[in-house]
């Protein structure tokens, strides 16, 4: 009758935990129970650990060309590190080209992931040119093939994927039509650009002006400009990696007007401050935007904790340390973006383990909400019919990140030495174990595109 049966584990929903057997027929959960039984299938025994759903990032960057370089994951790495971290859906930032079709994009970065993925994946598009208006045109193909998602930078003008506000609006509109959601970047590019000028001027050229350069209200501006314009248009809006206060409160007295607009933050933002600009490897920690004062940190905190912060993911984009050292002597030369994805779940259960949350937020946040946000609706949630995308987590592990002990490419991370509270055991993707206890035990290739229901 059933594959496997996961037994005596305690279940996490965001709203209740209870214990209860799970069993998976086929790839998807068949029956939650109070017993199950052993008949049939493998059986696994959860006596003392949390049983929830496998972790969405929903913010990767893997194989990334960027900063004169590639970012250090790849889809195979990228996504064997997912698996040990409980994540079990990716989703990845196709670049368009200039000129170039959306679902030719979207395509080509398929036919890369695809033999390596070891997780299921996503993507959403990253607009950086209408083509004269014709790419309007193509958004529907683009959600008929499962990608309901467009992003838009405000930032990264000389890299050429930064957008002007008429094509923000254009594409606000275009997504709203089809029933898609824009994400957006959101920083003030003209404020950066004056600043990195001045301070390079001044010979200022520390990992700390990169911050200095695109300090809280910098962040501020673009957020509110974005809400502004999502709300005029009457278009949904998912503003990723939220980092600043200012920011995070007009986004947030938007959604309480009833406008929908979602907030993603990332554990880097939750953890650090921009202190981490004054450390001797200063330049490990630059990413765009930067972690900021402690205020920011602790107003994302208090979001998380109301319930006003809807996901939390990792934009994970790291880069090898010869890489960063180019910018040694000069912080516009450091590749933007820093490792996260294998430790997204962990810091977060951990977070709930000491009491910072609840196990069911953080279920809600790393899972739950980026589903329905982003239509992946056999994703997400323990519930009968969906996939068996599973974690099996054990409360009273504890674990030191290390670069040695995690599963990517890169050779370092800003999360070396953080110790956390409980530690995913075993993740399963649709049914099948891709890793147990420090080990990834999947295959290359598993992992399948989410073919994505419009959301909005
Ligand atoms: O620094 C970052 N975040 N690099 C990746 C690109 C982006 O802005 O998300
Ligand atoms: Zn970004
Ligand atoms: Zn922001
Ligand atoms: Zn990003």
């Amino acid at each position: 009758m059933f594959d496997l049966i996961i037994k005596n584990g305690v279940l996490v929903t965001p709203s209740v935990t209870y214990r209860a057997d799970i069993g998976v027929w086929n790839g998807t959960i068949a029956a939650i129970g109070a017993d199950l039984g052993t008949e049939g299938g493998s059986i696994k025994d959860a006596e003392g650990k949390y049983v929830l759903p496998g972790a969405i990032d929903a913010h990767t960057h893997l194989a990334m060309p960027f900063g004169g370089t590639v970012s250090a994951d790849g889809y195979l790495s990228g996504t064997r590190a997912a698996a040990c971290g409980g994540v079990t859906t990716v989703f990845d930032y196709p670049m368009q080209k200039k000129g170039k079709g959306i679902l030719e994009t979207v395509k080509a970065r398929q036919e890369l992931c695809a033999p390596e993925a070891c997780v299921d994946y996503a993507f959403h598009c990253c607009i950086t040119d209408l083509n004269g208006g014709a790419l309007l045109e193509e958004f529907q193909a683009a959600v008929d093939y499962g990608v309901t998602s467009f992003k838009c930078f405000l930032v990264y003008k000389k890299e050429g994927m930064m957008v002007d506000d008429a094509t923000l609006i254009k594409v606000l509109l275009k997504a709203k039509e089809t029933g898609a959601i824009t994400n957006i970047h959101a920083e003030n590019p003209d404020v950066i650009d004056m600043n990195i000028a001045k301070f390079l001027s001044e010979g200022k050229t520390s990992p700390w002006y990169h911050y200095l350069s695109r300090p809280e209200f910098v962040e501020a501006e673009a957020d509110k400009r974005a809400v502004h314009w999502a709300k005029s248009v009457g278009a949904p809006l998912y503003i990723v990696h939220m980092a600043d206060k200012e920011g995070l409160e007009a986004a947030v007295a938007a959604k309480r007007e009833g406008h929908k607009i979602y907030i993603e933050t990332c554990p880097q933002y939750l953890e650090y401050t921009c202190e981490v600009y004054k450390r001797e490897d200063g330049r490990n920690f630059v990413c765009s935007p930067p972690m900021k004062g402690e205020e920011s940190r602790q107003a994302l905190w208090d979001a998380i904790r109301k319930g006003d912060i809807d996901t939390v993911a990792t934009d994970h984009c790291p880069f090898m340390s010869y890489e960063k050292d180019w910018g040694k002597d000069d912080f516009t030369k450091i590749p933007n973006g820093c490792a996260g994805i294998e430790n997204l779940y962990p810091y977060m259960l951990s977070a709930a383990n000491e009491g910072k949350i609840s196990f069911g937020r953080a279920v809600e946040l790393c899972a739950e909400n980026p589903a329905r946000i982003f239509g992946c609706a056999q994703k997400g949630s323990l519930t009968v019919g969906k996939d068996a995308d599973i974690v099996l987590y054990d409360p009273n592990l504890s674990f030191t990140v290390s670069v040695k002990n995690m599963h990517s490419d890169y050779d370092h991370t800003i999360w070396e030495g953080k110790t956390l509270q409980g530690y995913p055991a075993e993740t399963y993707v649709r049914g099948k174990l891709v890793y147990k206890d420090g080990a990834f035990v999947g295959t290359p290739g598993y992992g399948r595109f989410v073919k994505r229901e419009t959301s909005g």
